[in-house]
């Protein structure tokens, strides 16, 4: 569906950027559904009004979320990231075990893991039926449906309120910004703290890292605009802080403004200069990268990653197999299967272990450090890894 206002305040919105026509980024087909697989346009507007970066098609989230491939146990780095996220909030706000936890968006249940570690009760919402069975096999009790307004009044029948909402890497797929944060105020208690984190806009944009945009990732937040957000829901900054995951991410705790604490300062603004300067940038890379894979033909290429921003990028630069003879990956659900819209078999990462590749198109390029390493024990060298955005070119020996 196709909008012109802006989801959070109705305001007007400014086309900046059309990428094209892209298919659903954590769906891999198998081979009989690659004829069936559907695109729709990717465009990233601005609100004239609020700021609110976001895109102008709305992909229904049934279509996005239902039976979703992403799995966040499969990523080590990932897993210890949410491990030390748990740690810190247990640290700061003296959580204890007669604390509950509500993470939303919980996935596999890695953070929820974290919690149980702790003997701290952690409850998920999580609509991904594959996602949410797996947590509730592990024991947790998980709502497996989309989160708002009205779930939370269910929630909260069950439960009263919560002393830690955890909403990490989901406000970005949320369609209805305001009746999601009305769930999470009614579930907040009154001391309680919410921590958000989310991809930062101002890194997206000063790093040309335009594969973060796909259908799934409806709003693009800055320190500003998240703000802005909270504070419509009466909610208070109280500690913000960039950090280097997913090339660059925004965490902030929060409170309810009625604690009435010192508000944390702000993270700096995101200003017109930084779209223009991304969006000319884009095509620049573009014609590198395309001109840079022309000049490799007859080696044997391969990506390491099928993230679901891999998905815009290969798609975006119109590689298919005949350039990238394949692709590994650790998730299950996406081995023996396709990327979305490229159409490049995906293996398990041992498959690099039974063939001599010359390059290695690094594509979960967040995931730098544990790829190298594992690159180094699995391939056949010597081999040269790409990394997309620097492409910086490293060699194997
Ligand atoms: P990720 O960057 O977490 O997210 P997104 O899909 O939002 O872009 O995805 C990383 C992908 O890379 C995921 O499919 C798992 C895969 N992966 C490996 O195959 N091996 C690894 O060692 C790691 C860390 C990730
Ligand atoms: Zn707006």
């Amino acid at each position: 569906m196709k909008i012109n206002k802006c989801r959070f305040c109705r305001g007007k919105l400014d086309l900046v950027l059309s990428l094209g026509d892209f298919p659903v980024v954590n769906y891999f087909p198998n081979e009989s559904e690659i004829k069936k697989e559907k695109k729709y346009p990717l465009e990233l507007c601005i609100c004239r009004n609020c700021g609110l970066a976001q895109l102008n098609f709305i992909l229904d989230p049934k279509k996005i979320f239902q039976k979703y491939h992403y799995l966040s146990s499969v990523s080590k780095p990932l897993v210890k990231h949410l491990h030390n996220l748990a740690s810190d909030a247990i640290k700061k706000f003296n959580l204890t075990n007669s604390s509950k936890i509500l993470d939303i968006g919980s996935n596999d249940g890695v953070l929820l893991e974290e919690f149980k570690k702790k003997h701290i009760e952690a409850v998920g919402v999580e609509p991904s039926f594959n996602c949410s069975e797996i947590s509730t096999k592990k024991g947790f009790r998980v709502y497996e449906n989309f989160f708002d307004q009205k779930l939370a009044k269910k929630i909260y029948q069950d439960y009263g309120g919560f002393d830690l909402i955890a909403i990490t890497h989901t406000l970005a797929n949320i369609v209805d910004l305001n009746d999601f944060m009305r769930g999470v105020k009614l579930l907040l208690k009154k001391n309680g703290v919410l921590v958000i984190e989310v991809g930062s806009l101002k890194k997206m944009l000063s790093d040309f890292k335009f594969d973060s945009i796909y259908h799934e990732h409806y709003s693009y937040f800055s320190f500003e605009t998240l703000s802005k957000l909270l504070a419509k829901h009466n909610l208070t900054i109280i500690y913000s802080k960039n950090n280097l995951f997913h090339g660059g991410s925004l965490r902030v705790f929060a409170v309810h403004k009625e604690i009435n604490t010192k508000a944390s300062k702000s993270l700096g603004e995101v200003v017109p200069s930084d779209y223009k300067k991304f969006v000319s940038q884009i095509k620049i890379r573009k014609t590198k990268l395309q001109n840079l894979f022309s000049s490799l033909e007859g080696s044997l290429i391969v990506g390491y990653g099928a993230p679901a921003k891999s998905v815009t990028l290969l798609n975006y630069l119109s590689l298919r197999s005949d350039q990238i003879s394949f692709i590994v990956d650790s998730t299950p659900y996406k081995q023996g299967r396709f990327l979305p819209g490229a159409h490049i078999p995906v293996f398990p990462e041992e498959h690099l272990n039974k063939v001599k590749v010359d390059y290695i198109f690094l594509l979960a390029w967040n995931y730098k450090d544990e790829i190298l390493k594992k690159i180094k024990s699995l391939v056949k060298k010597p081999v040269k890894v790409i990394l997309p955005f620097s492409r910086e070119i490293i060699e194997i020996k």
